[in-house]
């Protein structure tokens, strides 16, 4: 199964796609999540992401597009794989076209501006194992440290004011579009992302089948 998971910022992307790929046994591939991945290992690509990132500007299309190319070559993505942010342009769109896979659907989360705006100013991540938290819906057991590691839960550096509006501007002059040309290829599946999270699961699970 081969599938995009697409949505704006704290619609709930990253939140679904780790339960479809426990569900389907696929990886998840969160573009967003490598980048990170790259800045903490302090590699010359997280060093150049960093700055872009931090200021809510879209890393460029060309160091995503071979990142993606190369992540989906290895093994575990044989049987398939659900992209998680990927892609946000019309040239990542047209890229991914060019490449051997076939995507099965586009599961668009909608979710309005001022939830994603409550979501986002609330969400917490571990610094250790990334898992993610909200002080309104997903509170952790002891405040300010993660259930599984006991590490602390740090805010995102592009979840802060400034960079959030930033994103959200980008997310709706060159991502928001790209929903009309998987409506057209007839692989879309819109679900309403402001139900609970189980709920929004199961959604999306039923309009797979
Ligand atoms: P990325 O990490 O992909 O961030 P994003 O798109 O901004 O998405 P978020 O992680 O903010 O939100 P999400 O939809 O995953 O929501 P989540 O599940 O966390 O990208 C970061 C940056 O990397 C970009 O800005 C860019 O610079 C770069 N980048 C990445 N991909 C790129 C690309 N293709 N091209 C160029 N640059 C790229 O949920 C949010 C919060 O809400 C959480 O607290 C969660 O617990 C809570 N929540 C989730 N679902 C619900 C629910 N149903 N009800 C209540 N709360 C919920």
């Amino acid at each position: 199964m081969k599938l995009i998971i697409f949505g704006a910022q704290a619609s709930g992307k990253g939140t679904q796609a780790v339960k479809i790929a426990e569900k389907f046994g696929i990886p998840q591939i969160s573009t967003g999540d490598i980048l990170r991945d790259n800045i903490n290992k302090n590699t010359d690509l997280g060093k150049k992401a960093q700055i872009i990132m931090n200021q809510g500007n879209l890393v460029s299309d060309e160091i995503v597009n071979n990142m993606v190319r190369e992540r989906l070559k290895a093994r575990d993505c044989k049987k398939g794989f659900i992209l998680d942010g990927y892609p946000r342009t019309k040239a990542q769109t047209e890229f991914l076209e060019t490449l051997p896979y076939k995507i099965d659907a586009v599961i668009n989360l909608y979710v309005s501006k001022p939830e994603l705006i409550k979501r986002i100013s609330s969400r917490r991540v571990c610094a250790n194992c990334k898992t993610n938290y909200n002080l309104i819906y997903i509170k952790p057991k002891k405040e300010g440290v993660c259930d599984k590691c006991n590490c602390k839960l740090v805010i995102r550096d592009d979840d802060k004011p400034e960079a959030i509006k930033k994103r959200l501007t980008i997310y709706h002059e060159q991502t928001e579009p790209l929903i009309e040309f998987y409506r057209k290829k007839g692989v879309l599946k819109t679900i309403n992302g402001e139900e609970p999270i189980d709920k929004v699961f199961r959604n999306i699970i039923e309009k797979q089948s």
